[in-house]
């Protein structure tokens, strides 16, 4: 018979007392990590309090603490994301991408490294970096860019070059709109 969901030791148990894994005829409600077979996620490290849910594919990724990472979400290997981030689902989240602490990656956020493909030298890919407390929109496509921190990223926006801290940009390729209060060029 196959172990109980969360017993001791099996592959399903989260460790976590707190937080039991559900039963397993419950697959819609949030859960911890690794919690059930259909979840595919492989060599990760991810902080207490972080919730994976259902048909996520990660691999070789490090989250942090209290973050979470919905349903269809892709993160690849050597993937960095803070704490209290909050991944919506349907995104995807390339090698090189680096995302910082309060960070909200809406729906359908697509990550770029390769800006010529297909490149098979790894060494031409190159990284993206979100800085603590951005926003971005969903459907937004990131090139590899640096997107400061409490930037915003409009839905739908083709982020093609580095966003200013504070920023508020849009359309494609995306424009600064304007700047949050206390953000922009000094006058
Ligand atoms: C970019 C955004 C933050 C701008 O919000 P705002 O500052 O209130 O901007 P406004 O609605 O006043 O629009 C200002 C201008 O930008 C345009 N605009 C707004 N959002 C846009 C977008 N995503 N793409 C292109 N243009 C956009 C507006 O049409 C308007 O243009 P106009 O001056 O020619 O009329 C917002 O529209 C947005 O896209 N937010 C992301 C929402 C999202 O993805 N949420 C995910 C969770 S569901």
């Amino acid at each position: 018979m196959a172990p109980a969901v969360d017993a001791p030791g099996s592959m399903y148990d989260n460790g976590r007392a707190d937080f039991p894994a559900p039963p397993p005829n419950r697959q819609d409600i949030a859960m911890s990590y690794p919690v059930n077979d259909r979840q595919l996620i492989r060599d990760c490290e991810i902080g207490e309090g972080t919730k994976v849910w259902n048909f996520v594919n990660m691999y070789g990724c490090k989250v942090g603490r209290d973050s979470m990472i919905g349903t269809f979400v892709e993160v690849q290997g050597g993937v960095t994301i803070g704490d209290r981030t909050r991944v919506q689902s349907h995104t995807f989240i390339c090698e090189l991408v680096t995302i910082g602490n309060d960070v909200f990656v809406g729906h359908g956020v697509m990550f770029i490294n390769d800006t010529m493909p297909p490149q098979p030298e790894k060494e031409k890919w190159k990284a993206t970096f979100i800085g603590d407390g951005a926003s971005l929109g969903s459907n937004s496509t990131i090139l590899p860019v640096r997107v400061g921190k409490n930037a915003v990223v409009g839905a739908g926006a083709v982020v093609t070059k580095d966003v200013p801290d504070g920023a508020i940009v849009a359309g494609c390729p995306a424009k600064i709109l304007r700047y949050k209060e206390g953000y922009g060029p000094k006058k």
